[in-house]
């Protein structure tokens, strides 16, 4: 037998981080110790109501499936949040629960993009976008974006960059690697843009709850004919239960459902019976609270950064990441990230990771870790950048 792997999986690109991660470990089991500044997720464990939930779940024996589109009371619960906390009133039956945001965009790009397709997408943006684009046959259109449009695509770069075989937008607001917000104003432009065109609009929310200093506001409240994606892993902390959601326009929730049937069956049990603990009052209070922590962090170690050296033009108002022009200490941000992990014991993750445009001259930081984890952080970077 001589089994070939398919060529799509050609156009599939790892995550850099990963072999930083590894190596990372590798350093630390050796007895060195690092600090973290490369992961993207909160390091606060899951909630204690949301834990004990999914406990009492596991203990009833709530471990068969559920409907693909998830529990019924899970996606009034999604609706209910979308109406105490954005005066928006969502039918639940748009709202579909799915395994993690991974798990609604896979769904969403299955639904929507056809052979050849090109989606508009912002480079730097989160890697597996343009990968999953790809996996269902489309064309990533990675239009260059920097600090003068927040990092984001608006309605001007929509315009110069449309083209033949052009069929969608996909944005992601607060943005990973950067932390930038899209303006109400320009996403509301952008979605009259897609309608002018015919174009599908999707937005990643993942990090929404997570926004500093702002009114965090959904593009779902804006639009009912776009696709909006959310997930429990961010603000609400609970990336490995594998749970998210997406919003869609009513006449493609059938066609979602019927993808969710097939590659998923449905989102996993206890996770959907933990995370309506995760929507009460009081795990919310415990939410902000985190949430603050990481405002917190933010307002440390970003005047911390720039004084260091780093570029940062514009204050990053969401997410837990900052995006730092590190070009001041080389060009090659692959080869300065290995220098600091390697002789320093700081783990960051080189712009390659994001894309394309002046990748090699910028860094993710993430203010994952703890405050005092930070200063130590910045202290070895001082030591290292001296
Ligand atoms: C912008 C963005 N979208 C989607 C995801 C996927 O998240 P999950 O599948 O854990 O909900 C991530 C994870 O880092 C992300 O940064």
């Amino acid at each position: 037998m001589a089994p070939k792997i398919a060529a799509r999986m050609e156009n599939v690109q790892p995550f850099h981080v990963m072999e930083l991660l590894a190596r990372a470990a590798a350093l630390q089991a050796g007895g060195k110790s690092i600090i973290h500044l490369e992961i993207g997720e909160p390091d606060f464990p899951t909630a204690r109501p949301i834990v004990q939930a999914g406990v009492k779940a596991l203990h009833a024996g709530l471990t068969h499936y559920t409907p693909a589109t998830g529990l019924t009371i899970l996606r009034e619960a999604v609706a209910r949040f979308y109406q105490d906390h954005h005066g928006c009133n969502i039918p639940p039956e748009r709202i579909v629960i799915t395994t993690g945001a991974s798990g609604a965009l896979q769904l969403i790009c299955g639904v929507l993009i056809n052979f050849g397709d090109r989606v508009l997408m912002a480079d730097p943006g989160y890697p597996c976008n343009p990968n999953l684009v790809r996996l269902f046959g489309g064309e990533p259109m990675l239009v260059q974006v920097g600090a003068d449009t927040y990092y984001q695509l608006n309605s001007k770069l929509i315009r110069e960059h449309w083209g033949e075989g052009s069929k969608g937008v996909w944005l992601a607001t607060p943005s990973n690697p950067t932390g930038t917000l899209i303006p109400e104003s320009e996403l509301r432009a952008m979605i009259e843009d897609c309608r002018a065109r015919d174009a599908f609009l999707i937005v990643d929310e993942i990090y929404q709850g997570l926004v500093y200093g702002h009114k965090a506001i959904t593009a779902a409240a804006l639009a009912d004919d776009i696709f909006v994606v959310n997930s429990f892993s961010k603000y609400f902390g609970m990336t490995g239960w594998r749970l998210g959601w997406l919003v869609a326009p009513e006449g493609f929730v059938r066609e979602i459902e019927k993808l969710a049937q097939n590659i998923f069956l449905a989102p996993p049990t206890p996770a959907q019976h933990a995370a309506l603990a995760a929507l009460e009052p009081a795990t919310l209070e415990i939410h902000e609270s985190r949430r603050e922590a990481f405002r917190q962090r933010r307002d440390f170690i970003l005047p911390a950064l720039r004084e260091l050296g780093f570029d940062i033009p514009i204050q990053p108002d969401g997410a837990f990441y900052i995006y730092a022009n590190s070009g001041r200490f080389g060009q090659d941000s692959v080869a300065f990230a290995a220098r600091l992990l390697n002789d320093h014991g700081i783990a960051i993750t080189p712009g390659i990771d994001f894309g394309n445009y002046k990748a090699e001259k910028h860094v993710r930081f993430a203010y994952t870790n703890s405050l005092q984890n930070l200063e130590q952080g910045v202290k070895r970077l001082r030591r290292a950048l001296d």
